[in-house]
């Protein structure tokens, strides 16, 4: 299968392009920065220019999209927009456009997180972000044409991460990156839909 895996040299994403390519499919990564196909998901224009460039598509993974992290009572309109359009919509575009790009029987991959069900300090912006995908997710399951898939991971913080934020989620048990990227095949290699891989423990 030829698979392209948006944000596939972040953390996340690197993990998930290790696990498909050794079961030999054929992984394009996408991104902003030294990746195989330049793309900024925030821009509906960019998103197009991509599929454009990367024709024969069985399978679209988004590992990819910003939020703001600030206390909501500092939070302005113009801090949230950062989240809307970048891992809201800049997801919701990659699939509105990219249905009519992928080849029958494929499938979109999309990632939210544990913020939107297990909240902490400042998280408020990138839950709406997470809600509003998992929401998305469910419903365009039912309208996907051509044998079209679509499904969400939600993980926790992942062990690797941990070090970094573990001010903010102080108390969260983090799970292993491995457990998290298994999902992400999971979704693409299986027949599910609709669905939300919660990686929570
Ligand atoms: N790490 C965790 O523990 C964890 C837990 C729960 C949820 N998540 C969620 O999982 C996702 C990935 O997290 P991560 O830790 O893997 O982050 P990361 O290491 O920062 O990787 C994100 C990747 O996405 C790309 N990217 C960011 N904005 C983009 C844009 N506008 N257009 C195209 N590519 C973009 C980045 O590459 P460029 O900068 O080159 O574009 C980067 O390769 C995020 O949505 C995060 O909220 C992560």
């Amino acid at each position: 299968m030829r698979i392209l895996v948006i944000g596939g040299n972040g953390m996340l994403g690197h993990s998930v392009v290790e696990k498909l390519r050794a079961l030999g499919h054929e992984v394009v990564v996408g991104g902003r920065h030294n990746a195989d196909v330049d793309v900024d998901i925030s821009s509906p224009e960019s998103i197009r220019e991509m599929y454009e460039a990367v024709p024969n598509l069985d399978h679209v993974i988004s590992t990819a999209g910003q939020t703001t992290a600030m206390p909501l009572a500092d939070m302005k309109p113009e801090d949230n927009d950062l989240s809307v359009q970048s891992k809201l919509l800049g997801q919701v575009n990659l699939v509105l456009i990219g249905q009519h790009y992928l080849k029958d029987n494929g499938s979109f991959t999309l990632t939210t997180g544990v913020k939107k069900d297990d909240p902490i300090a400042g998280g408020a912006s990138a839950a709406m972000a997470n809600g509003g995908i998992t929401a998305f997710v469910k419903s365009a399951a039912i309208d996907l044409e051509r044998g079209l898939r679509i499904n969400s991971i939600s993980p926790n913080i992942v062990e690797e991460s941990f070090e970094q934020q573990k001010e903010i989620f102080m108390g969260f048990t983090p799970v292993p990156l491995s457990k998290v990227s298994d999902a992400f095949v999971k979704s693409v290699v299986g027949k599910q839909t609709g669905q939300e891989y919660k990686i929570y423990s």
